[in-house]
C-alpha cells in the first residue's frame, strides 16, 4: 500500500500527528482490563539480567526502558549501541534475555548483534515495526510496535510506539518478579491508557513551538537537559534536531552540566530543559538556574505545577499536561519532535530526506 502525506506538508508532520492514534492501537493490542497482553513464554521471573541493543533513535528507546526495567521490575539492565555490542565480546549470563529494538528490522549492526546472542544461546526478543523483517524472523520472539509505515527518515511515531512496547514489557517483568503490587500495576496501566489523550494536548503546543523556532534556527549549538528517564529523552531530542536542522545539539544529564557543558553557556546557546514536575524536579531547576545565571536562553518544557514554580526568568516555557512517573518520556517526546521539525522548517532544510542519512542502514 502506498502511503500518502494526507494533506500534511511532510511525512514527518503526519507521523508526529498520528501518534495519539497509533499509540491507541498499540494500547488496545498490549493492554487488557486487568493487565498486559504478552506471550506467556516471555517470563522475566528468574532472570539475572536483560540486555537491550539497538541503533539511533531505537537505542534511546532502550535507554529510557532501562530506567523502567530497573525501577518497575528490579531487573538489572545493560544497554549498548549495536555497533559496539557486536564487537566487544560481551559475556552473557545464562539467565538473561537479549532484546533488539529496530523500526526497520533490517539494521545491519543490530542484526549482527542478534546473531552474536543467538550463537551464545541467549533467548532473543525483537521489538520491531516491520514484522516480516530479518530481525523479527531471526529472533526467538518478535513483538510488533504497531506504528504503521514510517516514511520520514527521522523516526517519530516508531519511537513512542517502541517506548510503549518496552513499558508493557517492563510492567510484565514487574509482575513476574513480584516487584509490582496489583495496585501499582493498575496505576501504571491507567497512566498508559491516558497517553493518547495527553498526546493530543501536547500536539496543540505546535504553534507555540513554531514561534520559538525562528530563534532556535539561528543557534550554532543547542543543549537538551533531563534527569532520570528524561535524560535519554534529552539525547533523543538532540539527535532529532541535528538530524534534520543540522544544528549541533547535545543531550546531557542535568547533573552533568557542571562537569563540562556549562562552559559553553552564553546568550547565544539555547538550553531546552525537559522536566515534568516529578520527584527530581527541584534538582533539575537548580541546574537550570545555573544556566540562567550565565545568561543561557532556557526553554523549559514542563507541566502546570512546573510552570507555576519555575518558569520565571526563562526565555520561554511550554506547558504539557501532567503525566505520572515514570512514563513522561512518551509524552515529552512530542514537543521534542516538534521542536526539531519547526526548527528545520525555519532553516529551510529537507525534513523528510535529510542530507547524508538513510531510513534504514543495511550496511555496516
Ligand atoms: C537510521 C535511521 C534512524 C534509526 C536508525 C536505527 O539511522 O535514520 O532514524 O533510528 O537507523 O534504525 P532501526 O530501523 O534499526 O530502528
Amino acid at each position: 500500500t502506498r502511503v500518502e502525506k494526507a494533506g500534511y506538508k511532510h511525512f514527518m508532520a503526519k507521523e508526529i500527528a498520528e501518534q495519539p492514534v497509533v499509540l491507541g492501537d498499540a494500547l488496545r493490542h498490549y493492554l487488557r482490563p486487568e493487565g498486559v497482553n504478552l506471550p506467556a513464554e516471555l517470563d522475566f521471573s528468574g532472570l539475572e539480567r536483560l540486555t537491550l541493543v539497538a541503533c539511533g533513535t531505537a537505542f534511546y528507546a532502550c535507554s529510557v526502558a532501562k530506567y523502567w526495567f530497573e525501577q518497575l521490575a528490579g531487573l538489572p539492565c545493560e544497554i549498548d549501541v549495536a555497533s559496539e555490542f557486536r564487537y566487544r565480546e560481551p559475556p552473557l549470563p545464562a539467565k538473561s534475555y537479549a532484546v533488539f529494538v529496530s523500526q526497520s528490522g533490517e539494521t545491519a549492526d543490530t542484526l549482527a548483534a542478534l546473531r552474536y546472542c543467538t550463537e551464545k544461546v541467549q533467548k532473543t526478543i525483537a521489538v520491531v515495526n516491520v514484522p516480516t523483517s530479518s530481525i523479527a524472523r531471526e529472533a526467538d520472539l518478535a513483538l510488533p510496535i504497531l506504528a504503521g509505515v514510517e516514511v520520514g527518515v527521522a523516526s517519530t511515531k516508531a519511537f513512542t510506539c517502541q517506548l510503549l512496547a518496552l513499558a508493557v514489557m517492563a510492567l510484565k517483568a514487574g509482575i513476574d518478579r513480584g516487584h509490582l503490587s496489583p495496585d501499582q500495576l493498575a496505576g501504571h496501566l491507567e497512566t498508559l491508557r491516558a497517553l493518547p489523550g495527553l498526546m493530543n494536548a501536547a500536539l496543540s503546543t505546535s504553534d507555540e513551538i513554531a514561534k520559538l523556532a525562528g530563534q532556535l534556527a539561528e543557534a550554532q549549538d543547542i543543549l537538551f537537559l533531563g534527569r532520570g528517564p528524561m535524560y535519554p529523552l534529552a539525547l533523543e531530542g538532540a539527535l532529532k534536531l541535528k538530524e534534520i536542522s543540522y544544528i549541533h545539539a547535545e543531550g546531557y544529564a542535568s547533573g552533568e552540566l557542571k562537569h563540562g557543558p556549562i562552559a559553553l553557556i552564553d546568550r547565544m546557546v539555547p538550553v531546552i530543559v525537559l522536566a515534568p514536575h516529578d520527584r527530581l524536579f527541584d534538582k533539575t531547576v537548580s541546574n537550570m538556574q545555573e544556566v540562567m545565571a550565565r545568561h543561557g536562553k532556557v526553554l523549559l518544557i514542563t507541566d502546570g505545577k512546573g510552570i507555576a514554580t519555575a518558569a520565571e526568568g526563562t526565555w520561554a516555557s511550554l506547558r504539557l499536561p501532567e503525566v505520572a512517573e515514570p512514563f513522561a518520556p512518551i509524552l515529552y517526546a512530542l514537543p521534542a519532535q516538534l521542536l526539531a521539525y519547526h526548527t528545520a522548517i525555519a532553516k529551510g532544510t529537507d525534513v523528510d530526506q535529510p542530507r547524508n542519512l538513510a531510513k534504514s542502514v543495511t550496511v555496516e
